[in-house]
């Protein structure tokens, strides 16, 4: 690229994703309208009376997993993917992102009720493992044939205000969807199995956002040289000691964060409320609010940045069947399966941070990125 992405006319802009992303002219048109006209939003959910439209940006220059590709983003905040590109281009330049997302298994939640003996009851239903998983792949023979389905029965003990209540865990790999539709129908398919075991009632029976299953990690390496000097790598970690001490900074890390994350998840047409939600919980597993990204000194005095955090999202079925430009943001990064998809996330959400971070130690965040490595 001989002129700075952010510096070329929206024509030529598009004239480079033309020449090096996947695209064609007919992807390039899908983006210049939306992707989305009334008639498909009306298939998509209920009362609709238009469409609301958000700026598209493309990020080229991001290295993952030694793929170079670029990402698209969608939100409404100047800067963003400004200082997201900064992360991106500083980690390329050391090798880029090393990302690795674990299988799509999510929890689905069977809320029991009415049962005398919670703990006994629990051994039974472990007992019931088989029953209950059959009863639950039954209604999904497709995601069956994907090799997904049910891997495992979890029966919990939850002390209420109404005392003790079993709980039941469906663990369901839904490979490459986002899967909270799958859930919620193998859920209700196991609850009439429980119920005959158990004597109880089923009441909630729904997906959990807890996703604890789900997690994708993604680090990265940055020669201090790269940072201004190793003054700079040590002002890095001593902002991840004030985040990770201090909620009211970890809440604004993670903030920062989610402004690479959720622009990509909502490119793709991914439900950036079963993102957040899963974000937030697990950032405060501990007891306390803490930051999803780690930033600490190596042996050699270079920084070295971690994230994790559960991402769910899906590359089939959900928004993607009616969004066009949803399907042309993952044919922009060459993006088929929902594993892939979730480690660029976090990888974008890591270039996120690191751009910022970057800005907040050095010039601060009015000033000038560039001057800060003059
Ligand atoms: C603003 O949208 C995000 C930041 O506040 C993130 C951060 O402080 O790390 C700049």
């Amino acid at each position: 690229m001989n002129k700075k992405f952010d510096m070329m006319s929206i024509e030529e802009r598009r004239a480079y994703i033309l020449e090096t992303a996947v695209l064609d002219e007919e992807d390039l048109e899908i983006l210049k309208n939306g992707g989305l006209t009334t008639e498909m939003a009306d298939s998509m959910v209920e009362n609709v009376i238009g469409t609301y439209s958000l700026p598209f940006s493309a990020v080229p220059g991001f290295v993952i997993n030694g793929k170079e590709m670029t990402i698209p983003m969608v939100g409404e905040e100047p800067y963003v993917t400004q200082s997201t590109m900064h992360g991106a281009e500083l980690a390329a330049k050391n090798g880029g992102f090393t990302a690795i997302a674990s299988e799509s298994v999510m929890v689905g939640q069977i809320q029991m009720t009415g049962i005398a003996n919670p703990k006994t009851s629990r051994l039974g239903i472990l007992r019931a493992k088989e029953e209950i998983s059959r009863a639950a792949n039954d209604c999904d023979p497709v995601l069956l044939k994907l090799g997904g389905g049910c891997r495992d029965v979890e029966a919990r003990i939850v002390e209420s205000i109404q005392g003790s209540m079993v709980v039941v865990h469906l663990l369901i790999d839904v490979r490459d969807a986002m899967g909270a539709q799958t859930i919620n129908r193998m859920v209700e398919a196991a609850a009439p199995v429980i119920e005959r075991i158990t004597g109880g009632k089923a009441n909630v029976k729904v997906v959990s956002n807890n996703a604890v299953y789900r997690i994708a990690r993604a680090s990265v390496t940055i020669r201090k040289e790269d940072l201004g000097g190793e003054e700079f790598v040590d002002r890095f970690v001593s902002a991840y000691a004030f985040a990770d001490a201090d909620p009211f900074r970890a809440v604004t890390n993670n903030k920062g964060v989610m402004n690479g994350m959720i622009p990509v998840v909502v490119a793709t047409g991914n439900d950036t409320r079963a993102v957040e939600s899963g974000v937030h919980s697990y950032a405060a597993r501990t007891g306390r609010y803490r930051p999803i990204t780690v930033w600490e000194k190596n042996a050699d005095g270079n920084l070295e940045g971690m994230i994790e955090t559960p991402m769910v999202v899906g590359t089939v079925g959900g928004t993607s069947r009616f969004h066009t430009a949803a399907r042309t943001s993952l044919k922009m990064m060459g993006i088929t399966k929902a594993k892939e998809l979730e480690e660029v996330i976090v990888s974008v959400g890591l270039a996120a941070n690191l751009g910022v971070l970057y800005s907040l130690v050095t010039v601060g965040l009015f000033g000038d990125f560039d001057d800060a490595r003059k």
